[in-house]
């Protein structure tokens, strides 16, 4: 298996790789406004909580299991479970189906990052956000062209292998963004009524008290959002971090590089929220906009109230504009990257399995093609401006309903990568063992976490993450459907540790 697969220059460059993957749009748009909605410092609190327990414990089970298997998630299931092969399916159809959206968003980074270069160059009169973001997602042909510009940027990177590519791009792109982040940071702290912002952020019930929203979402939805965010968020239940650990070196140590890992993506998804959320809601309450009224998450953020924000800055701020932009969009490289690299290896792997040297440049090429079939008709949708039929729409499901973005967005971050997380928490719990997955540590020399990751791989991923799919599902559902939603999520982990406790894998290994 170990034909041309390649592997990392260094253990700091499969840090910066795994970091890479790790912090993307999820940090920016998402961690800073779904804790300020969520109750601030609370929602920090439990998403450490989460982080800690669950996100830490399966990140160190999913870079075991593909070093210990060499292969990516297809392979590795495979290779260890009787029960539970499929799930390998699982993380590789999800990155497939997040790349659908994920390249038509780094294509509007791509797009915005050059209209604030040229107003930078040419001294251009600024467009006002709403309407640049309107009339680009009218423009379906535009966002396509852009949307495989974005493409041919990964398709290049993935091209070059691990680590003349990706490692590559990350070495260098990481401590840039970081960089960038720091400037950002200074500038938005400097506007005035920057500090509205940061109390919505990090004082708990601001967000209630100060006007952003009316009503304190439940402990329920707040541990779901909180989970969800963080798997996706730490790019777990996708193969990125099975596909990126099959690469890795036995000598080094996962425990402290999974450590390493999720203490980075949450200083960077903190620091992101410093970075965007007090300018934005400085430049609204200096337009006289209610708080209520300001877009703080989600595309509108990016592409509508931080626009605003840098026109208002007068010349300097498409300078900021840019190097916004560009931060944005390494980010959303890096993390690009990590899943397009998840369908290669299985394409890669495969073929070695049969004997064959697969070309990578031209399976990269492939994949990217593939993905910019699905991307296209993301972007063709422009997030539900432009009248395409959505799934769902005649069958009345609330997940479904609004655009084909959230669609993508539901079936995998919301639906797929809980339940992959679930089972594979109940697989090296419950089937193969925490023993196995704990051997395979100690040979990077990751001790001191036995007893810890032996109850947290057993009981508490378990637990966390099926009141995380029970949220999601409930919301899949629409409102009032907690009901339908525990029940599911209860009933699929009951099926799975039965499955799990029959398992002839586990049988065999108790021998
Ligand atoms: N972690 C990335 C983000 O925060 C998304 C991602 C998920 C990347 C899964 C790779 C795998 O945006």
């Amino acid at each position: 298996m170990e034909n041309n697969r390649g592997g990392w220059g260094s253990n700091i460059g499969f840090l910066m790789a795994a970091i890479g993957s790790a912090v993307g749009l999820g940090n920016i748009w998402g961690f800073p406004y779904k804790m300020g909605r969520s109750g601030g410092f609370t929602f920090l609190i439990i998403y450490l909580l989460l982080a800690v327990f669950v996100g830490f414990v399966i990140m160190i089970g999913e870079l075991a299991l593909g070093r210990r298997t060499g292969t990516g998630p297809i392979g590795a299931y495979h290779a260890v479970s009787s029960r539970f092969k499929w799930i390998g399916w699982l993380a590789v159809f999800s990155p497939f189906i997040i790349m659908s959206f994920y390249s038509v968003l780094g294509g509007y980074c791509i797009e915005y990052m050059s209209l604030n270069l040229s107003n930078l160059a040419f001294r251009a009169a600024p467009i006002s956000g709403e309407d640049l973001f309107s009339s680009m997602l009218t423009n379906p042909w535009g966002s396509v062209v852009f949307t495989v510009l974005f493409l041919v940027i990964c398709y290049l990177i993935n091209r070059g292998g691990i680590s003349g590519g990706i490692e590559k791009f990350n070495t260098v792109g990481m401590p840039a963004l970081f960089f960038m982040l720091v400037i950002i940071i200074v500038k938005s702290l400097s506007m005035e009524g920057a500090i509205e912002g940061l109390k919505f952020m990090f004082v708990p019930g601001y967000a209630v008290a100060g006007g952003f929203i009316e009503t304190a979402p439940s402990i329920g939805t707040v541990l779901a959002t909180a989970g969800g965010q963080m798997f996706f968020s730490l790019s777990l239940a996708m193969g990125a971090m099975i596909t990126y650990g099959s690469y890795l070196g036995k000598q080094e140590n996962l425990v402290k590089n999974s450590a390493i890992i999720v203490i980075a993506d949450t200083i960077v998804a903190t620091m992101a929220g410093i970075a965007v959320i007090p300018a934005a809601v400085a430049h609204g309450i200096q337009q006289g906009i209610p708080v209520g009224e300001i877009a703080l998450g989600g595309p509108s953020l990016l592409f509508v109230t931080l626009q605003n924000v840098f026109n208002s800055m007068g010349d300097i701020g498409a300078l900021f504009g840019t190097l916004f932009y560009l931060l944005v969009l390494i980010a959303a490289i890096s993390s690009a990257i990590s899943l397009v690299e998840v369908v290669a290896t299985f394409f890669i792997d495969h073929a070695a399995q049969k004997g064959r040297t697969a070309n990578r440049g031209r399976v990269v090429l492939y994949v990217c093609l593939a993905i910019l079939v699905e991307a296209a008709l993301v972007a063709f949708d422009g997030l539900g401006s432009n009248g395409v039929w959505v799934p769902g729409q005649s069958l009345g499901i609330a997940g479904w309903n609004d655009c084909w973005l959230d669609f993508m967005d539901m079936l995998s971050e919301g639906l797929a990568m809980p339940l992959g997380a679930l089972l594979m928490g109940i697989m090296v719990g419950w089937e193969i063992g925490p023993d196995s997955t704990l051997d395979e540590v100690h040979s990077g020399c990751g001790r001191g976490i036995d007893g810890f990751f032996r109850i947290s791989i057993k009981f508490l991923v378990p637990l966390g993450m099926v009141l995380v799919l029970s949220g999601q599902i409930s919301e899949f559902f629409g409102a009032d459907a907690a009901t339908i939603g525990y029940g599911l999520g209860i009933g699929i982990c009951a099926v799975g540790l039965i499955a799990a406790l029959t398992s002839p894998k586990r049988r065999e290994l108790k021998k």
